[in-house]
């Protein structure tokens, strides 16, 4: 398997990655001191594909396996749905020792480290990604949370995950819109961090838009390794971590404004990438060549890339001023200066912003 770990001192977890594996983490799952209690947390979709792999590799090593299901969608990524989890907890008898699984995408990987934070002040879980989004960003790095109706991701904690067990066979039932949405993120690491992991992806569009599994294994690892790095130096967000933010400032404004119904969150993300750029470029710091390979390698993956004029350019604005990354009252932006190279928590008027949305 392939692998790479997150150095989180006694917090450490290793991503494993390879293809075809979902049958072997019962027996992975020995290593850990973990009791023999062990919930699967999915989505009846996600269920109905890969749950039976891991309750049979559970039970084969002599684990009691626990079913619990969560609605599909965003919007089941709430309190309810937590409290609903922690009641089947207590309900089946789960102690300390006890060890969550999140199999599914985001949602699921957000909720359940969130349920697991909190249960008995905080027990063991795996993450199990199926969406590429969570296998390149999600289910690492211990941000869990759950959606408040005043606004997403509200409500959450830091709780790192003991294990990330990634299967890229999963990604074969993965719609393509899902799938591209979770290559702007994997575009995303070759812009902040990695100009030749940019040049790779550029090079690769083709065997990549078929899924070849080498390739993908090879993507998933660069973006898990550069995530590891980033968080492993940050935890908490105090200064680095900000640069995974990269598109999300102008990116969640629009997932807001149009109610998280019009986009998927790489979708939005891909906008927010340009426009950032251009504000990059607007700046000084970014040269036009670097702005039209960015705009140009997620326009070639099929992602949007222009904000439609039915958004009002005001509310953008506004929105972009509420993002958590600002400072009393001042706009904070992660930007590149080159394909590979960012500029962190640069302070941005508002007049600027406005020419870059403007452009
Ligand atoms: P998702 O979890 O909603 O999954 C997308 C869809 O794909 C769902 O309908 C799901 O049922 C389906 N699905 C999942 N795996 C599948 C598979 N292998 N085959 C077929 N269908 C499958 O969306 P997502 O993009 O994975 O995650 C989005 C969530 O992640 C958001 O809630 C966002 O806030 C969160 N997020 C968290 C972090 C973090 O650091 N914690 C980072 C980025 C995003
Ligand atoms: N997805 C951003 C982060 O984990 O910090």
């Amino acid at each position: 398997m392939d692998k790479t770990r997150v150095e989180l001192g006694e917090r450490s977890y290793e991503i494993l990655i390879d293809s075809d594996c979902l049958h072997l983490l019962g027996e992975r799952l020995l290593r850990f001191s973990v009791g023999k209690k062990i919930a699967l947390v999915t989505n009846p979709t996600v269920s109905e594909l890969y749950s039976q792999r891991i309750i049979s590799s559970l039970t084969k090593e002599g684990f009691e396996s626990y079913l619990i299901l969560i609605p599909e969608g965003e919007i089941y990524k709430d309190y309810f749905w937590a409290y609903h989890i922690l009641t089947k907890l207590l309900e089946f008898g789960f102690d300390r020792k006890s060890c969550l699984i999140a199999l599914g995408g985001g949602v699921i990987g957000d909720i359940t480290g969130f349920v697991a934070s909190l249960f008995m002040r905080g027990i063991n879980y795996v993450q199990v990604p199926t969406t590429l989004l969570a296998q390149v960003d999600s289910s690492v790095g211990g941000k869990t949370a759950v959606n408040h109706p005043l606004g997403k991701n509200m409500i959450g904690t830091f709780w790192q995950p003991s294990l990330v067990w990634i299967d890229v066979a999963t990604l074969e039932s993965l719609p393509d819109r899902e799938f591209l949405s979770g290559m702007a993120e994997v575009i995303k690491y070759g812009i902040i961090w990695d100009r030749e992991f940019f040049e790779f992806l550029e090079k690769n569009r083709n065997k990549i838009l078929n899924r070849d599994r080498e390739v993908l294994i090879k993507i998933i690892k660069r973006s898990c390794e550069i995530k590891s790095e980033v968080v492993s130096k940050d935890e908490r967000e105090s200064f680095l971590r900000a640069i995974l933010n990269y598109g999300h400032s102008i990116g969640h404004a629009l997932e807001t404004l149009t109610n998280y119904s019009a986009y998927l969150h790489g979708e939005a993300i891909s906008i927010g990438m340009v426009y950032e750029a251009k504000l990059a470029q607007i700046l000084g710091f970014l040269d036009k060549e670097d702005f039209e390979r960015i705009k140009r390698i997620l326009k070639d993956f099929g992602l949007p890339i222009h904000m439609p004029a039915i958004f009002d350019k005001a509310e953008v604005i506004k929105h972009v001023l509420l993002d958590k990354k600002n400072i009393q009252g001042k706009i904070r932006m992660v930007i590149p200066e080159s394909v590979g190279k960012m500029k962190i928590n640069l302070e941005i008027s508002e007049e600027d912003l406005r020419r870059a949305i403007d452009e």
